[in-house]
């Protein structure tokens, strides 16, 4: 039987997420969306073909024809209404952070233990994008040796004016904090972020670059520039004993002309990551159908909001920061 959806926020990702549900996922069908602002809603509703518009989002949770929620409102409700849907034992995927610290986070980890089973899928969706998966098959192949380092680069066209470092950490870092752990099957250990010299075109610190110290002995460099002016870009290389492995930007055409080749810049991520978003959203459905739990789990979410909490903390020392090793429980 096809799993109804519900989509708490939709705003550009729960439009887009509505999109998804509704036209690209097999096995669900959207049934509401739901806003704070409720021309949002209607909005998106309209787009996607979602048959509801619900105001109230615990009605939503509540909803007896809705079997699944997926949670795209800002970071700071992420926690709230992860932890209803876990108390109605509605299977959940919630937009990354899990929360915007490591103690919000931990509430939710409490309650899924507490329910005795895992209900929610984090939104990591970089661990589905075909060039990440592919980088850590030949990571864990070890066909280039070990991998030593990993050099990240996080640019956006520009921030939006609530941003500031500490934002910079906790939002947009935390892709690749996560993504490191996912590529190098180890855990981060501490954290030192350092400020470039300040753009004049920023409103707050940019760039930063923070440096990962892994529990191998590895390190992750990370640039974080979200005012880069020029588009959107994520990508990578690890260093392995006896090679690099270079890691997006996706596959486009490339244009020869007048002297100079050229590829497109997307504006922001949902032409990067469409085909991460697409697979992550089939296999959290999937998963629901199977029982078998698929990507980033809660558990996931709360260490890298650990790994956020102790950047935030170097931002204010100026100093490495050890990052709190928390005991993962049978659970995970
Ligand atoms: N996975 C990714 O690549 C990715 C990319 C961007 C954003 N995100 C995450 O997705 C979430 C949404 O980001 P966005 O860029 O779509 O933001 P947005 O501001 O465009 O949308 C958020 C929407 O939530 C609504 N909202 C505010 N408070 C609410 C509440 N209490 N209950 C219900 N709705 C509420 C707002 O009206 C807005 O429409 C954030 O947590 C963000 O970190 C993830």
């Amino acid at each position: 039987m096809s799993i109804g959806v519900g989509i708490i926020g939709a705003g550009i990702m729960g439009a887009d997420h509505a999109r998804i549900i509704a036209g690209q996922v097999a096995g669900a069908h959207l049934v509401a969306v739901c806003d704070a602002d409720m021309g949002r809603a209607e909005a998106a509703a309209r787009e996607s073909g979602a048959r509801r518009v619900i105001a109230d989002p615990m009605a939503l949770i509540a909803d007896p024809e809705i079997g699944a929620v997926l949670i795209a409102s800002p970071d700071a409700t992420h926690a709230d209404y992860a932890i209803a849907c876990i108390k109605a034992a509605k299977p959940v995927l919630c937009e990354k952070p899990l929360a915007p610290t490591a103690a919000e986070g931990l509430r939710v980890i409490e309650a899924e233990l507490t329910a005795g089973r895992r209900f929610v899928q984090l939104g990591f969706m970089r661990r589905f994008d075909p060039g990440y998966t592919e980088t850590r098959a030949l990571i864990d192949s070890r066909r280039f040796g070990a991998a030593l380092a990993v050099h990240c680069v996080h640019r956006n066209l520009s921030a939006p004016p609530h941003f500031n470092e500490a934002a910079a950490i906790v939002n947009s870092c935390v892709h690749e904090v996560d993504i490191s752990r996912f590529l190098l099957s180890a855990e981060l250990v501490s954290v030192q972020v350092f400020r470039a010299r300040r753009s004049s075109l920023a409103h707050f610190h940019d760039p930063l670059l923070a440096v990962f110290e892994t529990s191998d002995g590895q390190l992750v460099d990370v640039e974080l520039f979200l005012n880069a002016q020029y588009g959107y870009e994520v990508r990578g290389e690890v260093v392995c004993e006896t090679g690099t492995i270079a890691f997006g930007p996706a596959l486009s055409t490339e244009i020869r002309h007048a002297g100079v080749t050229a590829t497109g810049i997307a504006a922001d991520w949902r032409p990067r990551f469409a085909a991460a978003y697409r697979i992550q959203n089939q296999a959290w459905i999937d998963s629901i159908r199977s029982g078998k739990p698929a990507g980033a789990s809660a558990w996931d979410g709360f260490i890298a909001t650990t790994v956020t909490d102790a950047g935030v903390k170097s931002l204010g020392s100026g100093a490495s920061e050890r990052i709190t090793r928390e005991k993962k429980p049978s659970l995970y």
